[in-house]
């Protein structure tokens, strides 16, 4: 039976690769993509900004879609060290990450900053993956489900729809650790995310949610399989070809 919504698996190489690792990284991703043929899911990966363009030509004519990690809201202008959704799109991405929890933490992004991203993501012709998730002490205090709907009210700019927004649940405590939500725990998250988009976007019904945190290729058939969730944002194990792609098998 078809599914409503394709499942979309990413990779987030996060800041990890030299020019010659990534490029041998993308093209056994892209062979095991081509290979595969998959026409019922789609498989993205984020190279560090340096390698984006690079690694774009390399799975070109693969189906392997090439997205960034991060943008500034605007276009141009005198944001030293800062690269715009435009230059991403220039370089081959069709996707860009904006409000990753690591970026929240390290550089402070707001709910309003990571809303100006996906906006700029927007005008560059890019479709955002707009990251939240809750952190341990928030997890401890009962307080998921609050923190999530509040990320989601104050990073996803009106108007978007399910061709133009991907959501990421990533749990703060999740990420890098080994530890991951049980998957009734994910399903809840998703159900609610979905039931929030439902007051955010026309078709919140076709919006893709996708889990990050920890997933690979031993757990990833099960997480991937939980209600609501339509893919993932894979780090640590998106660097091993092979498991990415076993990864992208079970979605
Ligand atoms: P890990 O898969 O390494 O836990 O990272 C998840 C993540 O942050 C993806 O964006």
């Amino acid at each position: 039976m078809a599914r409503s919504r394709q499942p979309l698996i990413a990779g987030n190489w996060k800041m990890n690769g030299l020019r010659a690792d990534a490029l041998t990284l993308a093209k056994g991703v892209a062979d095991g993509v081509r290979q595969a043929a998959w026409q019922d899911r789609a498989v993205l990966v984020c190279p560090p900004a340096t390698l984006l363009a690079a690694v774009a030509e390399s799975v070109k004519s693969s189906g392997v879609l090439v997205g960034g990690q991060n943008c500034h809201a605007k276009a141009s202008g005198a944001h030293t060290g800062d690269v715009s959704a435009e230059m991403l799109r220039d370089c081959g991405a069709s996707h860009v990450i904006v409000g990753h929890s690591e970026r929240r933490a390290d550089y402070g992004e707001t709910d309003a900053i990571v809303r100006a991203k996906a906006e700029a993501a927007w005008r560059a012709g890019l479709v955002p993956i707009v990251c939240i998730g809750e952190t341990l002490a928030e997890r401890e205090a009962g307080k998921t489900l609050a923190v999530l709907e509040a990320q989601l009210r104050g990073s996803v700019p009106s108007g978007a729809t399910a061709a133009t927004l991907v959501v990421a649940y990533e749990p703060v405590w999740a990420i890098g650790t080994g530890k991951t939500p049980t998957t009734p725990e994910v399903a809840a998250a998703h159900a609610h995310i979905r039931g929030v988009l439902g007051s955010l976007t026309a078709d919140a019904q076709s919006v893709r949610l996708l889990y990050g945190g920890s997933v690979n290729g031993r757990n990833a058939a099960e997480l991937l399989a939980a209600g609501d969730v339509d893919g993932g944002l894979v780090g640590g194990a998106s660097l091993k070809p092979d498991e990415f792609l076993a990864i992208a098998k079970s979605a």
